[in-house]
C-alpha cells in the first residue's frame, strides 16, 4: 500500500498521563520513526500490545512499530536507565534503529540526590518532582556546565564537568555521597563504562530526521508531560523543567513545527496530577478515593497516588489553542462512566465574571469559582465480541464525547476505552490522512 508522508505530534493537554502512552502506541503503527523531543525519566508510559505490558521512561512509546527511534537534543537522559530500557526492548523482539542525539544532557546519580536537595530546601513551595534529577539537569543544561551525551565519550571531560558541577552546587552536595572524590570518580567510571555501550547510538539525530524526512518518511513526535506542566505557560513553579508544548518539537529536536501536519492533543476523560499546585477541579477525598481506585491513578514512575478531578474545558481551551490541536484523543471513558456522578467544569468566574485566561498563582486563584454542568454515568462497558464501535456505545457516553466536542469546538476523533490497543476507536480518520492505524503490514511485536 502506498503511504503517504505524515508528520504529526502527540501532547499531553493536561498535568501529564493523560494516556499519550497508549494513543501514541496505536498511531505508530502508520509512523516509519517515533521521536521525542522534551523531557527525561519522569516520564511513564505505559504501552499494552499484544498482551504484553510495556513501561517506557526515556524511550518513545512508538518503539514497539517504528523503524527509527530517535532520543531528541532537548530530552535529559539517564544513561544507566537508558541502556536498561534498550534491553528490554530487544528481549521483548523490537528491532527498532535506536538513535540519541549527542547534544541531548546527562542526568547522573548526582543530579538525582540534588533533586531531593532541592526539594528540601524548597520547603513550602516544594514541587513534588519524581525526583529523577530532570531540573538539576537542565539546570546545568542552561547555566552551560551540562554534561551532554557526546561527553560520554572522554573520561577526562565527564571529570573536568562533574567537578565543576560539583562546585557550583557544593552547599547542597556537602552533606552527601558525592562529597567525597573518589565517590565522584567512581561515579564518572559508571557513567564513562555505560557510554562506550551507548556511543554506536549517539547521533547528530537532526540531521537523521530531516534525512527520514527527505525520504517522505512518516514522523511522530511524542511529547512528554502536558500543558500545564510545561516550564513557561503551566502552573509554575509546579511545573517541569522543560517546554512541553508542541512548539518544543523545534527545538527539542530540531525539526522545523511549520512542516508538522497535524497535532493531536490527549485529555483523558477526567484530570489527575502528581505532585502539588494549583488544581481547580479537584475532588474531594471521598470522590477522589472512588475515581482514583477505579482508574488506578498512581505514578508509573514514583507509584504516588496522583490527585483527581474532573475535566476542565477552559484548561482544555487553552492548551488546544497552545498546541494547535487538530483533533482530540480522550482517554478512560471507561474509567469515568463508572461514577456515580459526573460533573464538567465549563467556565471559571471571578467576581461573578467568566474570565478568559487560566490563572497561574495561588493568589490569582482566590476568588475563582468553577461552573459545572452536570453529566449522566454510562456504568461499566461490556467488552463487545467484535470490538467497540461508537454507535454501539451508551447513550449517555456518546452525549458526554459529543458534548466535549461542543464545547471545545473540535472534533474527538480517537477514544480509548481500556488499556489494549483493540479497545480504541477511531471516529474520524481524517486527520491522519485517511489512514487506519492497523495498515501496518508487519509489526515486529511477535
Ligand atoms: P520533575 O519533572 O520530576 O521535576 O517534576 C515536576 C512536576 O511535574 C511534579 O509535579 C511531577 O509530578 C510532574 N511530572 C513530571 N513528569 C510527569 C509525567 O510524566 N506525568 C505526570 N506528572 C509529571
Amino acid at each position: 500500500m502506498e503511504v503517504s508522508r505524515v508528520i504529526a505530534a502527540v501532547l499531553g493537554l493536561q498535568f501529564g498521563d493523560e494516556g499519550k502512552g497508549k494513543i501514541t502506541d496505536f498511531l505508530s503503527g502508520m509512523f516509519q520513526v517515533a521521536v521525542r523531543f522534551n523531557g527525561g525519566g519522569n516520564a511513564g508510559h505505559t504501552v499494552v500490545a499484544n498482551g504484553k505490558t510495556y513501561k517506557f521512561h526515556l524511550i518513545p512509546s512508538g518503539s514497539l512499530r517504528c523503524e527509527t527511534v530517535v532520543l531528541g537534543n532537548g530530552m535529559v537522559i539517564d544513561p544507566h536507565g537508558l541502556a536498561e530500557e534498550m534491553d528490554k526492548l530487544t528481549t521483548s523482539g523490537c528491532s527498532s534503529h535506536i538513535i540519541i542525539s549527542k547534544m541531548a544532557h546527562v542526568v547522573t546519580p548526582m543530579h538525582k540526590i540534588l533533586d531531593t536537595k532541592e526539594e528540601s530546601v524548597r520547603s513550602k513551595l516544594s514541587i513534588g518532582t519524581t525526583a529523577q534529577g530532570i531540573g538539576p539537569t537542565y539546570e546545568d543544561k542552561y547555566a552551560r556546565t551540562g554534561i551532554r551525551m557526546v561527553d560520554l565519550l572522554s573520561r577526562d571531560t565527564l571529570m573536568e564537568k562533574v567537578e565543576t558541577i560539583y562546585r557550583m552546587k557544593e552547599s547542597l552536595l556537602a552533606s552527601t555521597e558525592f562529597s567525597r572524590k573518589e565517590n565522584r570518580e567512581a561515579m564518572v567510571d559508571e557513567l564513562y563504562r555505560v557510554g562506550q555501550r551507548l556511543t554506536p547510538f549517539l547521533e547528530y539525530t537532526e540531521l537523521e530526521i530531516f534525512r527520514q524526512y527527505r525520504k517522505g518518511k512518516s514522523i511522530l513526535f511524542e511529547g512528554a508531560q502536558g500543558t500545564m506542566l510545561d516550564i513557561d505557560f503551566g502552573m509554575y513553579p509546579f511545573v517541569t523543567s522543560s517546554n512541553a508544548l508542541a512548539g518544543a518539537l523545534s527545538l527539542g529536536a530540531g525539526f522545523p513545527f511549520r512542516k508538522v501536519d497535524y497535532v493531536i492533543g490527549v485529555a483523558k476523560a477526567y484530570m489527575s496530577k502528581v505532585g502539588s499546585g494549583p488544581f481547580p477541579t479537584e475532588l474531594e477525598e471521598t470522590q477522589a478515593a472512588r475515581l482514583r481506585d477505579l482508574g488506578h491513578e498512581f505514578g508509573t514512575t514514583t507509584g504516588r497516588p496522583r490527585r483527581v478531578g474532573w475535566l476542565d474545558i477552559p484548561m482544555l481551551r487553552y492548551s488546544i489553542m497552545m498546541n494547535d490541536v487538530d483533533a482530540l484523543a480522550v482517554t478512560r471513558l471507561d474509567t469515568l462512566g463508572q461514577m456515580d456522578k459526573i460533573r464538567i467544569c465549563t467556565a471559571y468566574r471571578k467576581d461573578g465574571k467568566e474570565i478568559d485566561y487560566i490563572p497561574r498563582s495561588f493568589q490569582e486563584f482566590s476568588g475563582v469559582e468553577m461552573d459545572y454542568m452536570d453529566m449522566e454515568p454510562w456504568g461499566k462497558l461490556a467488552q463487545p465480541e467484535g470490538g467497540y464501535t461508537f454507535s454501539a456505545l451508551p447513550a449517555a457516553l456518546r452525549k458526554y464525547v459529543e458534548k466535549v466536542e461542543e464545547l471545545l469546538d473540535i472534533p474527538v476523533d480517537i477514544i480509548s476505552l481500556g488499556e489494549g490497543r483493540e479497545n480504541t476507536i477511531v471516529r474520524d480518520t481524517s486527520v491522519l490522512n485517511s489512514q487506519a492505524p492497523d495498515t501496518r503490514e508487519h509489526d515486529p511485536i511477535p
